[in-house]
């Protein structure tokens, strides 16, 4: 049973076949060729935290592949009243065929996958985002081609996005320069096995410093959700870790922006650079949709 829980759960093969896949069933999208390898199945949909663009994309791709998504949103199980994740996963797991989860805890996915039996999706927890950087790396390649020698710089937290950019270097081949302020790098386990195994991935507490050369410059929003309260004394630890002009005048001129949405004008990225024709951000967004597909249909093959 394959589970996407992780970017590690793939293969670099594995996972250089799912962006191409996705970019196939972009071209496909509204023909007769589109494929449908969902038919007759149902996919449950479960979320613990707000969202508009992982709900909308995978409510739409399970349609379009002929699957029935059914949306759970937080109030919607007895999840939301202490029902355990076991006893929810072996339940959902006699009526539909794949899962789709975004958490809190990375702990509730890995049980939904273990008492499911079915094929369960990370559709965001606290420690990951690995359906995000799928469709980033899409982006990317429909921009600049292959990966490969490509300078991908991360300003801001080391939260959930920048987890899931690591273990995508460990993966695929480019360098990953990531600038956290002190007291909000990204998980050091993660980082050290990431070198250990040779990504090319580097941390500086100077935006500047990763932004130089850089193809891609990526940002996030600098409280997560669940970090609500921490908001003020983030905006200022984070100060200087705005993605604006000056800060984009150290990539390289061709450089694209990206950034996951939602996002916060002002704050970790300036309204003109999100706006302005370096930022690639909606792209980023539809490619969700393709990426998800291809997600899903390898899963329905391999279950
Ligand atoms: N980028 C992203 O996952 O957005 P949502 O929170 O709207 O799903
Ligand atoms: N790091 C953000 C990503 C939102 C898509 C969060 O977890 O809220």
């Amino acid at each position: 049973m394959r589970h996407f829980l992780s970017l590690l759960d793939f293969s670099t093969d594995e996972l250089l076949a799912l962006v191409a896949r996705a970019r196939e069933l972009k071209s496909l999208r509204g023909t007769a060729a589109h494929p449908r390898p969902l038919s007759g199945q149902s996919v449950a949909v479960i979320f613990e935290k707000p969202s508009t663009r992982t709900r909308v994309s995978f409510e739409v791709a399970i349609h379009e592949l002929g699957g029935q998504p059914l949306i759970l949103s937080k109030n919607d199980t007895q999840l939301s009243r202490g029902e355990p994740a076991e006893d929810t996963a072996r339940v959902l797991g006699r009526y539909v065929h794949q899962i789709v989860a975004r958490t809190y805890a990375h702990e509730t996915l890995e049980k939904l996958a273990r008492f499911s039996g079915r094929p369960v999706t990370n559709a965001l927890s606290d420690r990951s985002h690995p359906c995000q950087i799928l469709a980033d790396l899409m982006t990317v390649q429909e921009r600049f081609g292959p990966l490969e020698g490509l300078k991908l710089a991360w300003v801001g937290d080391g939260n959930n996005m920048a987890y899931s950019f690591i273990e995508a270097a460990m993966r695929l081949p480019f360098d990953l320069a990531l600038a956290c302020p002190e007291g909000y790098r990204p998980d050091e386990a993660l980082l050290d096995r990431a070198k250990r195994e040779g990504a090319r991935v580097t941390l500086t507490t100077v935006p500047a410093e990763a932004a130089k050369g850089a193809r891609v410059v990526m940002t996030d929003v600098f409280a997560s959700m669940g970090q609500e309260s921490e908001a003020a004394r983030r905006r200022e630890a984070f100060r200087g870790f705005t993605v604006d002009q000056a800060l984009l005048g150290e990539a390289d001129p061709r450089a694209i922006v990206l950034h996951c949405l939602p996002a916060h004008r002002g704050e970790e990225i300036s309204a003109e650079v999100l706006e302005g024709p370096q930022s690639a951000v909606f792209d980023q967004a539809e490619n969700r949709l393709h990426t998800q597909k291809a997600v899903l249909e390898l899963l329905q093959r391999e279950a």
